[in-house]
């Protein structure tokens, strides 16, 4: 009899305070600076990985996913089947609490999941750090929702890349923030991560002020973040995501990720920022993701029902990093 090598993960999204835009190697996903992020509750993806069967198949919310999707997956796959010497083929089955394709990232917890669930089913007992860096081989931003929490991840120096991972810098339990995402577009994004990354490297100026300013932000935010200082850890939030966007902004062709709807929320956070405690931080995409505490969540709330521009709204709060629920 054959032992049935299957376990199933649950893991949250993320959301960077001090993002990560730009890579020092493109096939290791190493960074060129350290970022900082949240892991949210509320945005979760859960995955079942099973070794054995006749090919690789991914399924996304009960569909076999296309091509780039599986190749992303197997990229995680190969090196946990290397570790563990194992050569049977995968099924992935994943699905998202959250609505898929509202221009969310869905390859954090994506990832993240997959990664854990992979390594339990492959009979492999790996310490977060290393879990943490197989993750960021798949996707960057996925080595920070191994861990729950405030997580930074370290850039690292070595050119295999096995100095750089996620450690959480607090847990969840820390501080009671609130998320509110304003979902304005729910269309996938022209441009993907990778490739808005590697254009703006290229042909952008202002990217090396970027990464210069990154490094100073990723200091000061760890400095409010651990002394619960939201006014200063907002304004350190901020402008990293701004500037990110200017960077993109300044590349050539430009990438502009913004829509119309996008400085609409931008312009009610700024003014709700004037009387409660609030700061907005956008992604590569349009929507825009608005922290506050939990007091102020209601206004922050009744102030976004009032705009006919954003079609939902998800709220999270910090959360968990990735588990196995069933092995
Ligand atoms: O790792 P990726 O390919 O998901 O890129 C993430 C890029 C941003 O979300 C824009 C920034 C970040 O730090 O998460």
């Amino acid at each position: 009899m054959t032992l049935k090598k299957t376990a199933t993960a649950r893991a949250n999204s993320n959301i960077a305070l001090v993002k990560y835009w730009g890579k020092r190697d493109r096939a290791l996903n190493l960074p060129e600076a350290g970022s900082l992020s949240v892991t949210l509750e509320g945005l979760t993806t859960t995955t079942t990985v099973s070794f054995g069967g006749e090919r690789d198949a991914l399924y996304l919310n009960g569909q076999l996913a296309p091509e780039p999707a599986l190749r992303k997956a197997l990229r995680v796959i190969e090196l946990i089947r290397n570790r563990a010497q194992l050569r049977q083929p995968v099924r992935i089955e994943s699905s998202n609490s959250f609505p898929t394709g509202a221009g969310l990232a869905s390859s954090a917890s994506g990832i993240a999941a997959l990664t854990v669930a992979a390594a339990r089913a492959a009979g492999l007992a790996l310490p977060k750090t290393e879990l943490s860096a197989i993750a960021r081989v798949g996707s960057g931003s996925a080595c920070r929702s191994i861990w729950g929490g405030f997580v930074e991840w370290l850039p690292g120096s070595r050119a295999d890349g096995t100095d750089s991972f996620a450690q959480q810098v607090c847990s969840e339990e820390f501080w009671d923030l609130r998320v509110l995402v304003a979902v304005v577009a729910d269309k996938a994004k022209a441009m993907g991560s990778t490739e808005g990354m590697l254009h703006t490297q290229a042909t952008s100026p202002f990217h090396p002020a970027f990464i210069a300013s990154t490094v100073r932000d990723l200091d000061e935010a760890r400095a409010a973040l651990l002394k619960r200082d939201f006014r200063r850890l907002g304004r350190v939030a901020r402008r990293s995501s701004l500037r990110m966007h200017a960077d993109m902004m300044a590349a050539d062709p430009p990438i502009i990720y913004f829509q119309p709807e996008t400085l609409e929320v931008i312009s009610l956070a700024l003014s709700l920022e004037r009387e409660h405690e609030l700061f907005f931080t956008i992604d590569a995409g349009p929507n825009v993701k608005l922290f506050c505490t939990p007091t102020v969540e209601p206004h922050v709330m009744a102030a976004l029902e009032t705009l006919p521009c954003v079609q939902r709204i998800i709220t999270a709060r910090p959360g968990r990093g990735a588990e196995v629920v069933e092995a």
